[in-house]
């Protein structure tokens, strides 16, 4: 089995996911997607903003190697009447199955940043993607001190050291990075953008509900849970997410859960 996939299989980021429908919805707004735009999301989960694309009027194809990903964002177009949107199983460092020169806008938040490869994935994207399009990413930074890179970082401090040659999905979030990868896909430094931007977590009850979320669902954290189980340090491991989520959180009690992260947006015009 493909560790990756295996990865994302093994929980269910619906669960999270549910805490980020607004951000998402805000983030396909302000990329002006609009009436007939071909849309590829690549590691779309189950639509958080392939979704609201379809909603504007995109024709859109949501691309993710979870099977149980792909599954829920099809019942979630179906229920929503979306017959513009449809997901189908796929690895974002081998699009094989799409022809090159298909789409005007490749969207990819926290998606495509956690394939192995990242120079194929790079070179697969710019491929698919229409001579005048576009390509945004959104990756998670690096020793950035809010939610995610942090439970990200304190989860592989629990966790066993990857396999040789892993590269980290955090590699993305460096500007060095981006450029270099998309440079050895033939894409110009000039034609690369970065902002630094932010999703909310919203979740209607405490941090510590989301975080049980986490724990139960989410497969890197899953994961450092296991390890930490086995080591006898679930404990701790636990404690320090807790007080993570509970500094972070902006909501308007405790029983109100918002919790800005911080992510580099790089848009890729071509
Ligand atoms: C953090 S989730 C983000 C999902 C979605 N973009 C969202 O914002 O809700 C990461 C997603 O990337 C998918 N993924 C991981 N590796 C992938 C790969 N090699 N190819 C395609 N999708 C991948 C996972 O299955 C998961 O759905």
């Amino acid at each position: 089995m493909n560790p990756n996939k295996e990865l994302w299989e093994k929980g269910d980021f619906t669960r999270i996911a549910a805490s980020m429908r607004e951000s998402g919805e805000a983030l396909v707004k302000d990329l002006g997607v609009a009436n007939g735009l071909d849309v590829l999301d690549l590691g779309c989960g189950d639509g958080t903003t392939a979704l609201p694309a379809a909603r504007l009027g995109a024709n859109v194809l949501g691309v993710d190697i979870a099977s149980n990903l792909v599954e829920a964002g099809n019942a979630r177009a179906q229920s929503l009447g979306l017959s513009n949107c449809r997901f189908q199983e796929g690895d974002a460092s081998d699009l094989q199955e799409i022809k090159e020169d298909s789409f005007d806008l490749v969207i990819s938040i926290f998606g495509a940043m956690f394939a192995p490869k990242p120079f194929e994935v790079a070179k697969e994207v710019v491929r698919v993607t229409r001579p005048g399009g576009r390509i945004v990413m959104g990756n998670w930074i690096p020793n950035d001190p809010t939610l995610v890179a942090q439970i990200l970082k304190i989860c592989s401090s629990y966790s066993p050291p990857p396999a040789e040659g892993f590269i980290s999905p955090m590699t993305w979030g460096v500007e060095d990075n981006v450029i270099e990868r998309f440079g050895a896909a033939g894409v110009p430094e000039d034609k690369i953008r970065f902002k630094r931007d932010t999703y909310t977590f919203n979740f209607p009850v405490a941090p510590s509900e989301l975080l049980a979320e986490f724990r139960a669902y989410y497969g890197p954290t899953m994961n450092a849970f296991e390890a930490a189980t086995a080591n006898g340090r679930e404990h701790d491991l636990q404690a320090e997410l807790q007080a993570l989520f509970n500094e972070q959180n902006t909501g308007a009690s405790k029983d109100a859960t918002s919790i800005p992260a911080t992510f580099l947006r790089v848009t890729v015009g071509l």
